[in-house]
């Protein structure tokens, strides 16, 4: 992972884990990249403006009327002149007035300015972090294109236990590293669906298909390797998400065809979401109870197929739609059928017998089904699968 010449302007808010970002410049140096650091007032209470400048061998800006910086460089300049913003800790404060647009300092003012990509490393209590308003504003953020590394669950420095602890220095470094990735696939914008639906009977139950998430999540990522712009469409699924990519979080199948319309356009589109086919169609708003009359009837109603409204588009079709068939039976016959029903350009077919280990395992044994004919890939890692997927893609996006 080499940052060879890339600038990254950080912005150290005021929190306990701003000690690791110290840790974070050494390891981006030691990379090739130059860090521009922002120390806000809150965070010189928890790392000093000496060591921060020292390890970044750079000035560290501190407030927003230092007459003399406007005058080396302003901060509209400052907040440009970078290849990526990235903030860490990024504070419920910080992320709060992200969303709200404030500029009443030189951090909050930098990140309005900004036309730069913005990462950021989320750092709270985890009551802080679950807090609805925190959540609504993590949500605003995701759909103004802000890119989140963590946070990570764990113990926390304030005693409880939960997601809040920022991401280690190295994982913001693999973070980093996607959003600047280069290659093949640079400024294309891809869609990925991935992980299960869970379609509510009630408030506690919920009926779902078995997915992990795990091919879909590398999928994001090695295409996101080649430079492309992933935006990734998920259901309550167990694999971590992909760094670097935008992250949509939905639970319904009906949400998650509401998010993928947000999205497009898009140049091509990968369907790796184990979506329900079927929602109870009048889920209970309060938990059913348990009654001596009998067994509770559910009615089920048909879930819009996601896969097939984008590939049947009359206009803003993604250029290349990819769908997978999970099958357990005659595989290859019912995927081709299914490539043609749906009306997409690839399917990925794979048997997920419970014999195969494929479902919640880290291979996948798959055939690429298209228009003339089908190929059927040695058994691999999933990471393998989606490394030779995304190099095809790449191939023909051209
Ligand atoms: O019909 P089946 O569920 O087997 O098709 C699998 C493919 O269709 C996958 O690519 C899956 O992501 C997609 N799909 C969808 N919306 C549905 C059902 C499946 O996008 N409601």
């Amino acid at each position: 992972m080499m940052l060879t010449d890339k600038r990254i302007l950080l912005i150290i808010a005021g929190g306990i884990a701003a000690f690791k970002s110290l840790d974070l410049i050494r390891r981006l140096r030691e990379r090739g990249a130059t860090v521009t650091p922002v120390l806000t007032r809150a965070g010189a209470e928890f790392v000093t403006p000496l060591s921060v400048s020292a390890l970044a061998g750079e000035k560290v800006f501190q407030d927003l009327f230092d007459l003399t910086d406007e005058a080396e460089m302003g901060h509209i300049e400052l907040s440009r002149s970078a290849d990526l913003i990235v903030v860490a800790p990024g504070t419920a404060d910080l992320l709060a007035k992200m969303a709200q647009g404030h500029a009443n300092d030189l951090a909050s003012t930098l990140l309005l300015a900004t036309d730069t990509p913005v990462l950021v490393a989320p750092a709270m209590n985890v009551r802080m972090w679950e807090h609805p308003a925190t959540q609504r504003n993590l949500e605003t953020l995701r759909k103004d294109g802000v890119l989140f590394v963590g946070p990570n669950e764990g113990d926390m420095a304030c005693g409880e236990y939960g997601p809040g602890r920022m991401s280690e220095p190295m994982e913001i470094v693999a973070a980093i590293s996607s959003a600047l990735a280069e290659g093949p696939l640079s400024g294309r914008r891809i869609l990925v669906t991935s992980g299960p639906t869970h379609e509510p009977i009630d408030p506690v139950r919920y009926i779902a298909n078995r997915s992990s998430g795990a091919q879909g999540t590398a999928i994001a990522r090695a295409l996101n390797a080649l430079g492309a712009e992933v935006v990734f469409v998920t259901g309550p699924a167990d694999a971590a998400r992909p760094e670097g990519a935008h992250v949509v979080e939905v639970q319904t199948a009906a949400e998650m065809l509401g998010a993928v319309q947000a999205v497009l356009p898009v140049d091509a589109a990968v369907f790796s979401a184990a979506v329900a086919d079927w929602r109870v169609a009048s889920a209970s708003g309060s938990k059913i109870k348990k009654t001596k009359d009998g067994l509770p009837t559910l009615e089920f109603a048909e879930n819009p197929d996601i896969l097939a409204t984008v590939s049947q588009m009359a206009q803003g079709r993604p250029e290349l739609v990819v769908g997978f068939a999970a099958e357990t039976d005659d595989v290859i016959e019912n995927a081709t059928s299914k490539r043609l029903r749906k009306g997409c350009d690839w399917i990925l077919a794979n048997d997920v017998s419970p014999e195969t280990g494929i479902m919640g395992g880290a291979e996948n044994a798959v055939t690429l089904i298209f228009e003339d004919g089908s190929e059927t890939w040695p058994r691999m890692g999933k990471d393998e699968v989606a490394q030779q997927l995304a190099a095809r893609i790449a191939e023909t996006l051209g």
